[in-house]
């Protein structure tokens, strides 16, 4: 049976076709980083217009790559929350519209509980129970994932992600858009240990985080208190700032995802999001798991970032005759319980 999976909850405009023994047969991701780069950060009108204009063509494309027609899917899956209420329309409209016109099943996917379902697929095992963590630009969140369908959230961040400190700090350092990678690049170059940065709550018997304080450290750090009167960093010193802020991130994700498992008592850790492509906490997250004795799950990095083949989750779904209706919303913020 042939799965189509749409998403289009950000600035990503993907479509994967992935069939129930969740073998990825397709996964095409049309990036707009170059529409909103002028911006510094993704503009949500912009966005769902791009997503309008590339969905229907995006779908072709993945329909060809994987050699299949319209007629040959089984089922419509779509990313319909959490994201950008315009955005996610787009996605949950058209998978709508193809549900209906093609008579198959249209499931409702979690992008969160996607990114982690995102592992499962990199990992091609069972790989649940487990401690799931989710580090992108919209979120820093530990999952106790008793099962593909069952998650408990331990703890989410306060204010910032993790992937939004990346992306904010990259604007102070002059760096553009998307920050992730630019900082993450600028870092290999600098000191980690130049400058001391706040790991805030580091040390506290809970699974929250908070990154806002670390980002107004690394602004005042290159400026000053008053940022009108300094210019922004270069050199050895912008290097030296963005290794220091990186390591600062991925000393408490390390911390904080350490002690998810020894509370859980879960050996294995599966890791998603944006985020986790970033090199320096991948092989921190590799270390750490190994002290721990712990197995750890975490996808190459086109598997990291935001795509549709993640939206797999929809087979678990669809075995456990989880469907949605066809006045299936999209949903810009969905609490766990
Ligand atoms: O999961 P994702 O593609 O989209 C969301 O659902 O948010 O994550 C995007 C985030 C951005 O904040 C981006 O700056 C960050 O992931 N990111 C990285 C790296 N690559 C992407 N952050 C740190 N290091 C990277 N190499
Ligand atoms: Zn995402």
């Amino acid at each position: 049976m042939l799965f189509l999976g749409i998403e289009t909850s950000c600035d990503e405009t993907s479509a994967a076709i992935f069939d129930d023994d969740l073998c990825i047969r397709s996964n095409v991701v049309a990036s707009q980083t170059d529409l909103h780069a002028r911006f510094g950060g993704v503009v949500p009108e912009v966005a769902a217009r791009a997503h309008l204009r590339q969905l229907l063509p995006v779908i072709d494309e993945a329909l060809q790559r994987a050699g299949v027609t319209l007629s040959d899917l089984g089922a419509i899956a779509v990313h319909h929350t959490p994201g950008l209420i315009g955005a996610l329309l787009v996605g949950v409209a058209a998978a709508k519209m193809l549900a209906v016109t093609l008579e198959v099943p249209l499931i409702a996917v979690n992008h969160i509980e996607a990114h982690i379902f995102a592992a499962r697929m990199a990992a091609g095992k069972e790989i649940f129970p487990c401690v799931g963590f989710v580090i992108s630009g919209g979120h820093t969140a530990l999952f106790h994932c008793h099962s593909a369908l069952q998650f408990e959230l331990l703890g989410s961040t306060r204010d910032d992600a993790a992937g939004e400190a990346f992306d904010k700090v990259a604007q102070i350092l002059g760096l553009g858009f998307p920050g992730g990678p630019a900082v993450a690049r600028e870092a290999q170059f600098g000191d980690p240990t130049a400058y001391r940065f706040p790991r805030a709550l580091i040390d506290e018997d809970h699974f929250d985080f908070s990154f806002s304080g670390l980002k107004t450290a690394v602004l005042y750090t290159a400026f000053g208190q008053d940022r009108s009167r300094g210019s922004p960093p270069t050199g050895q010193h912008r290097a030296d700032l963005a290794a220091s802020f990186q390591q600062a991130v991925v000393d408490v994700l390390v911390e904080k995802s350490r002690r998810a498992l020894r509370r859980t008592h879960l050996r294995r850790l599966a890791v998603g999001g944006g985020v986790a492509a970033n090199r320096a906490l991948r092989e921190a997250l590799t270390q750490m798991t190994r002290e721990e004795g712990s197995e750890l799950i975490i996808p190459a990095l086109e598997l990291c970032t935001d795509n549709a083949a993640m939206a797999a989750l929809a087979v678990e779904k669809w075995r456990a005759g989880q469907l949605a209706p066809l006045d299936l919303d999209a949903v810009p913020y969905l609490p766990f319980s």
